[in-house]
């Protein structure tokens, strides 16, 4: 092995130029062969390159994938005011009456993401729509209100039809089964996650949702126009909404 001592363990047939010693050139060096640190050096050499070169390889093929992911958000930017935003539903109203996108058809529509249980951002963003609408007075006509509900084994028609009330008279409240509420949230980008209870002792019916938080303006043929981050305020939303109803 090349890590012995070839001065402790020399080869018996040793002369350079034998064919012990081209046989062990590989494996084991002659005893008066150029020492070991010269082919350890070779390989250590080979080695580096070797490891610069799959690096150089490997990161070339990172900085590749990056680029694409790059290519990819432009594009989702580029797209940003086409129907890449929203689509077709097919949910369940407060009333039990399956409804689909095409249901809210010739009107704007105002579509916020939630669930009725929701301590704080929900409440927040469904005031500011609310508040919004009432400041647009009749031009609000043009515009249905829709909250989604992520959290449909809690959010049952009727526990939404009390809920939406509680913010706006025309606020309607969908729900559905998990994968309709599933492909809803994903045609209109939506995250959300259920959030156990960190207490051990809590019900398992105590638990929240991480949310988006965004309300998402649609024209009356269902395609994305823009969005509202949660936070702004219904001043706000009410003068651009008002550019955009009432040219
Ligand atoms: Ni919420």
């Amino acid at each position: 092995m090349a890590e012995n001592d070839p001065e402790k363990k020399p080869e018996p047939k040793s002369e350079p130029g034998s064919k012990a010693a081209e046989k062990s050139a590989d494996s084991a060096p002659p005893a008066k062969a150029p020492p070991t640190k010269g082919i350890r050096g070779w390989l250590l050499l080979l080695a580096v390159v070797v490891g610069a070169g799959l690096l150089i390889f490997a990161s070339g093929k990172h900085l590749k994938n990056l680029g694409q992911v790059g290519e990819k958000l432009v594009e989702a930017t580029k797209s940003a005011g086409s129907p890449t935003i929203g689509g077709r539903f097919t949910l369940t109203d407060m009333n039990g009456q399956t409804v689909t996108d095409k249901t809210y058809a010739g009107k704007y529509m105002l579509v916020y993401f939630g669930y009725t249980y929701c301590p704080d951002v929900c409440p927040t963003g469904l005031t500011e729509m609310s508040n919004t609408l009432d400041a647009l007075g009749e031009l609000a006509d043009k515009i249905q209100p829709i909250f989604i509900s992520v959290d449909p084994d809690r959010d049952t028609p009727e526990q939404l039809k009390e809920y939406t009330s509680y913010f706006h008279p025309r606020l309607i409240g969908l729900t559905g089964t998990h994968e309709q509420v599933a492909a809803a949230a994903k045609a209109y980008r939506v995250y959300y996650a259920k959030v156990a209870s960190k207490d051990a002792d809590a019900d398992p019916d105590d638990y929240t949702f991480d949310h988006s938080a965004v309300t998402y303006l649609m024209d009356p043929k269902g395609v994305f126009v823009q969005h509202f981050s949660h936070g702004t305020s219904a001043e706000n939303m009410a003068k651009r909404l008002r550019e955009i109803l009432n040219p």
